[in-house]
């Protein structure tokens, strides 16, 4: 039989059911209803006596298709519905599973009455991501089979787990290696007679007699990583639903919490980001026939916390660095500290000591220039001044191979004017790490005006590899990121001025979904960051605080006091030296609102985002989010800045402009792009 992607075969008395769904075998409406079909034909016909469900290409069922999502034909043939099909075939069903099993895919396993898996496969339920819930029965099927514990923490978080952990916890019947079809056929053709079917739904083992306090004391020790989230309350919700009632009730209360979510804003943002998240790997206006360089060797320039970091993305993902430092002690410093990164890791039984000496015994530190001579992409990741860069790329083009990548890891300045020095701009690329490099997620890649197609498909591919999300980004002061935080900082400055606390910006950011407000930024990256250096020139309030030394946590002083164990209470001698400006400004002291807060800060980053949208800075909008969620924190649930001004509607965001600009004075210009769009009724992000 064929059926859209299904197709189905008898393998002697086995119906083999293959789907054939690329890329990721998503449970469409067209799999859904051939899945129907295929258990149709296997009670139909008496001489198949068992079934196996497998899939074609990459990977076994990556669950429900996204794209359908809120569309007609989400309601046809209901997954819930084909995963009960399948648990009621009155014929053993076993599910082969290679590659990634998630979501509904998972769930379709679970509905199987075997599973057998390749040794690689993985695992999991990344619905929570999405904002949901495994809407399939997976809330109430997994904790039964795997346990609550293991349930919990996979719905929760969305984390997979490997074919071992799977089998110990009872997710999966069989490990395999080789030719997974024949092995699942071999067990169908084990399995045909035995009766009962085991069933999921009617397993009670694992779900019963569950002490009440495992949910409160995971809430409790989640309750930082899930602030704000409304989905991993709803299936902690549901898998306790799964302990204290029988299964036909827990679905319901599972159906109740879907729908519920799934109607709701934070489900729409996260399903956005989803696909953001996948749109921003593309590049606009290249051909699609660019064959990226071959990257087997990378150099960084500098030894700091920057070149260091950045380098250990590399070593982590087995492609041998070279880093090159000005003096001993400083290399030794650098690598010093890499290490000891890697056995931080390490100790957290997150790395093996092997993998350690492995990353390190990829490292070449070297005070010798011309041992980048051969590498394939250098980073450069020195002091932020434009006459160090230029004479580094000068150096760089008298001495690296033709071909090489060269790139730097600037985070405000103009890459073409670095590029202009060299006699190959077109190899010149920006590559802004976000520090800590080694762990931030977000990679912008700052693209010049010579920089050549195939060095932009290189750094797409590479910042995949070491598993960074890349966002291509023009050449402007500060490009997608940084350049969107200064407004919002002149005016939190100008708040405090005004009569707004330190505390009161930061909780109203925090209160926001932002991981810490502006303040508290800058007291962990260091008030002295960019600071001239003389303390006699005191020109605004952070002047003031570098010249007394109040350079941030490092000092135990900075917008805040610090206790010894880094705990901020609020200082009154930065209130002192606030009260102080203030007088010397003529500026008059007034309550300021929460709501205002949110306008001089909030909404101008959007105006600056609009900018950087008509500027052709960002490809797209939903760019500028990616940078924001993966960069500084922007909650996920509010999809990032574009998106959220959307969702309060453009023209909310010009009025609460219009209304502070006055206040903002000459810091501050519309956005003719935001203008327009409010003005005509439309978004940024569709
Ligand atoms: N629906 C629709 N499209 C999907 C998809 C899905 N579930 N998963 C991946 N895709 C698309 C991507 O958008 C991408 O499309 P483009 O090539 O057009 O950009 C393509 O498939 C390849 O995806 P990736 O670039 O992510 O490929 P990868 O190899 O890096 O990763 C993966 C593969 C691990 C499966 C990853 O795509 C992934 O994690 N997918 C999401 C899985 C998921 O969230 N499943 C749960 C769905 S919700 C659900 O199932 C609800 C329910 O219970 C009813």
């Amino acid at each position: 039989m064929t059926s859209g992607p299904i197709t189905t075969q008898i393998h002697h008395d086995i119906l083999v059911v293959t789907s054939n769904n690329p890329p990721v075998n998503a449970l469409g409406l067209a799999v859904r209803r051939g899945l129907v079909a295929a258990i149709e034909e296997a009670e139909g016909n008496d001489a198949v006596k068992a079934v196996v469900i497998r899939c074609e290409g990459q990977t076994f069922f990556a669950g429900a298709d996204v794209s359908e999502f809120g569309t007609p034909k989400a309601f046809e043939q209901m997954l819930p519905t084909v995963v009960d099909i399948i648990e009621n075939c009155t014929k053993p069903v076993v599910a082969a599973i290679h590659g990634t099993a998630l979501g509904g895919g998972l769930e379709v396993a679970l509905a199987s009455h075997y599973r057998v898996a390749d040794k690689t496969a993985k695992f999991g339920v990344p619905e929570v991501k999405l904002g949901i819930l495994p809407g399939a029965g997976g809330t109430q099927r997994l904790p039964r089979v795997a346990g609550v514990p293991l349930a919990l923490e996979m719905a929760t978080t969305g984390k997979m787990i490997g074919a071992k952990e799977a089998s110990e916890a009872g997710l999966i019947d069989r490990i395999v290696e080789g030719d997974l079809l024949q092995h699942a056929v071999a067990m169908a053709e084990e399995v045909k007679d035995i009766r009962p079917l085991p069933k999921s739904s009617e397993k009670q083992d694992k779900v019963s007699g569950v002490d009440p306090s495992v949910f409160a004391d995971f809430r409790k020790a989640n309750a930082r990583k899930f602030r704000g989230f409304d989905a991993p309350e709803a299936n902690i919700q549901c898998i306790e639903a799964a302990t204290a009632k029988p299964y036909a009730e827990g679905v319901q209360v599972e159906r109740a919490k879907f729908m519920e979510l799934m109607s709701g804003l934070q489900a729409r943002a996260q399903q956005y980001f989803f696909f953001a998240e996948r749109k921003a790997a593309k590049i606009d206006g290249i051909p699609e026939d660019t064959r990226p360089r071959t990257i087997a060797k990378v150099g960084v320039i500098g030894a700091g916390t920057m070149g260091g970091g950045i380098s250990m993305n590399f070593l982590s993902a087995g492609i041998p660095v070279t880093i090159f430092e000005m003096n001993q002690e400083a290399l030794d410093r650098g690598t010093g500290i890499m290490r000891k990164n890697y056995e931080a890791t390490a100790a957290k039984g997150r790395m093996s000591a092997d993998q350690v000496e492995q990353a390190m015994g990829l490292l070449t530190p070297t005070l010798d220039f011309a041992a980048l001579a051969d590498c394939d992409l250098i980073i450069e990741a020195v002091f932020e001044q434009m006459e160090i860069k230029k004479d580094i790329f000068t150096r760089l083009d008298a001495t690296v191979k033709q071909g090489a990548i060269l790139a730097s890891n600037t985070s405000y300045l103009n890459i073409d004017e670095i590029a202009a020095v060299t006699k190959r701009p077109e190899d010149v690329v920006g590559l802004h790490f976000f520090s800590p490099a080694n762990v931030m997620k977000l990679l912008e890649v700052v693209r010049g005006a010579k920089t050549a197609p195939d060095v932009l498909v290189t750094a797409m591919l590479l910042a995949k590899k070491i598993k960074k999300v890349a966002v291509v980004a023009g050449v402007c002061h500060g490009f997608i990121g940084n350049r969107m935080l200064m407004p919002r900082q002149v005016e939190a400055t100008k708040l405090l001025l005004e009569g707004a606390t330190p505390e009161q910006v930061d909780r109203v950011h925090v209160e926001f979904g932002m991981p810490m407000g502006p303040f508290q930024m800058a007291d962990l990256a260091g008030v002295d960051i960019g600071w001239h250096r003389d303390p006699t020139r005191i020109e605004n309030i952070r002047d003031a605080l570098a010249a007394e030394g109040r350079w941030g946590q490092k000092k135990q002083a900075g917008f805040y006091d610090y206790d010894d164990k880094r705990r901020p209470s609020p200082s009154p001698r930065v209130q002192e030296i606030i009260d102080d400006f203030r007088a010397k400004s003529g500026v008059e002291k007034r309550d300021i609102s929460d709501e205002e807060i949110v306008q001089r800060t909030l909404y101008t980053m959007v105006n600056e985002g609009a900018k950087i949208l008509e500027e052709g800075m960002a490809q797209r909008a939903s760019d500028i989010d990616v940078v924001w969620v993966y960069g500084y924190g922007w909650p996920v649930y509010r999809g990032g800045p574009m998106f959220w001004a959307d969702s309060e509607g453009l023209q909310k965001i010009v009025d609460g402009l219009e209304a502070q600009e006055s206040r903002m004075g000459s810091d501050f210009t519309f956005s003719k792009l935001l203008l327009d769009k409010a003005g005509n009724n439309e978004k940024f992000t569709r």
